[in-house]
């Protein structure tokens, strides 16, 4: 199956004052349709750099980026900001919603330049907050007026409103308590059962547990790329016969 993200021996160098900061160093990742894969890594290591070359947020120094097949180098800018908003969604430790805004304006926010009738935008919107997980009866409260967990929820709808293949999260549980991440983090299963392409990076070893693969980055390079043994087990559990043997297959090889 041809892979979502296939990026091949990516650098990136910033030019700063102090000279050139050689931040990712040849780093190649394939991600398969459907695979929910977790990045991890100390702070500094170049996650979130590493996201926004995934995001066509930002472009690399070196290597090839192929999303969905397509060479995102050759892409004009328009094409680029057409790829972002229509196959990717976005997911930030700080939510980024605005906070006088109703709940349900936030989630439509995406869809206001397309061309598209408030009705539809609504039945979009209270779709991707249904998926999301936030009671209905909070859908015309204000931002303001949310927990954190809530914040989280209605940023993920927002991501996903335009129905996009791709997830990509930056972080998503940083601002949250350990059961209120666990709890956002059913938001991502859930995606991932909508056959959701996800890259989620997170300094929560038990959060990375969860995701069929772990990616670890560190100092810029690729340290480690394997199964988490965290979905190894639940898979196993899963398919166990009572007292039986562990018949154990990886999730991230399904052809
Ligand atoms: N625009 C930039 N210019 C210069 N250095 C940068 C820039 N963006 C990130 N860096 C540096 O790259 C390194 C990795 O940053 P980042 O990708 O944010 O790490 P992480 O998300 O893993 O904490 C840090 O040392 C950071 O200072
Ligand atoms: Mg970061």
């Amino acid at each position: 199956m041809r892979p979502v993200i296939d990026i091949r021996h990516i650098h990136r160098v910033f030019e700063t004052d102090a000279g050139y900061a050689h931040v990712l160093h040849d780093i190649s990742l394939s991600v398969s349709p459907g695979e929910f894969v977790a990045v991890t890594g100390p702070s500094g290591s170049g996650k979130s750099t590493l996201m926004n070359i995934l995001g066509c947020l930002d472009t690399p120094t070196e290597g090839v980026y192929l999303l969905e097949g397509l060479d995102v180098a050759q892409l004009t800018d328009d094409e680029l900001a057409e790829v972002r908003a229509e196959r990717i969604g976005f997911v930030f430790q700080s939510f980024n919603l605005l906070p006088r805004m109703s709940v349900l304006d936030n989630v439509m926010l995406p869809l206001a330049y397309a061309d598209c009738p408030r009705s539809r935008r609504e039945r979009l919107a209270v779709h991707a907050l249904r998926a999301a997980g936030l009671p209905v009866d909070h859908f015309d409260h204000r931002i303001g007026e949310l927990s954190g967990g809530q914040m989280q929820r209605v940023a993920i709808a927002r991501a996903l409103v335009n129905d996009p293949a791709i997830i990509l999260a930056d972080e998503p549980t940083g601002n949250l308590d350990t059961a209120t991440g666990r709890a956002v983090l059913d938001s991502f299963h859930r995606l991932q059962e909508e056959e959701k392409t996800i890259v989620l990076i997170t300094h929560d070893p038990g959060i990375a547990a969860e995701a069929d693969r772990i990616v670890t980055i560190r100092d810029g390079r690729l340290y480690h790329d394997g199964t988490a043994t965290g979905s190894l087990e639940r898979e196993a559990s899963a398919i166990a016969p009572a007292g039986g043997q562990l018949p154990i297959q990886q999730k991230g090889a399904r052809s």
